[in-house]
């Protein structure tokens, strides 16, 4: 599946979802680095322009769909879906790019709408639409209790609670959720 045949903007409950601009991206890197929003996040503290420079360069690229949530002209989240094989034997291809690892973030503003699960919501319906994917993943802390209600909201099953295994630099070995949902789930209505 190449990234043509990805449809962009697409609505997400009032908010639009595009690929991000540089000028977005300013808008992002206001709220990103605020230790509210990277508090429970794998990736912390981000360099300005080697976030800019890797979000702008995901943009087209197959593997990675990258959007700013917009509301009014304000970009008020950013949603991601990485496109990977999934885990398999080597024999045929069914397993290639077919599934795709979720992520989100709300500026915390605008924290506690319901931004985030139209951002998640809007993502799987592009996972398994238009990118015909098997699976959708994403983790989080397990004391993210924001997050797993996002994923619990759209319909993703929680499929692993790994005990301790996730390093959180603050506080040491953490608990970890995974949560997965699959095309046949989201088709039945998640
Ligand atoms: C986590 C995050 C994406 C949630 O965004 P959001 O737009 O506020 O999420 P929503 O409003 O769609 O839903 C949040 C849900 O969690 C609930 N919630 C929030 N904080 C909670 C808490 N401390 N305890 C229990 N529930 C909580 C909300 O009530 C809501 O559930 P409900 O609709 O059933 O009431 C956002 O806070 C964020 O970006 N945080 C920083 C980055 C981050 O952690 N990203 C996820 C990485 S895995």
């Amino acid at each position: 599946m190449t990234s043509d045949a990805v449809v962009w903007p697409r609505s997400a409950g009032p908010l639009t979802l595009r690929p991000p601009t540089s000028a977005d991206l300013d808008q992002v890197l206001a709220w990103r680095n605020r230790p509210e929003v990277t508090r429970w996040l794998l990736r912390t503290t981000v360099d300005p322009e080697n976030f800019r420079r890797a979000w702008l360069e995901s943009v087209g690229d197959p593997a990675q769909h990258t959007a700013v949530a917009v509301l009014d002209g304000v970009v008020v989240g950013t949603g991601s879906l990485d496109v990977r094989d999934g885990m398999r034997q080597l024999d045929g291809d069914a397993w290639r790019a077919a599934e795709g690892l979720l992520g989100y973030l709300i500026d915390p503003a605008h924290a506690g709408r319901g931004y985030a699960t139209d951002v998640a919501r809007a993502l799987l319906g592009l996972a398994f639409g238009e990118l015909g994917l098997h699976r959708v993943t994403a983790g989080c802390f397990a004391d993210n209790v924001a997050s797993w209600r996002v994923m619990e909201k759209v319909g993703m099953r929680r499929e692993q609670h790994g005990v301790r295994d996730s390093w959180h630099a603050e506080l040491g070995w953490i608990d970890g959720y995974t949560y997965g949902m699959l095309a046949e789930e989201w088709r039945a209505g998640g």
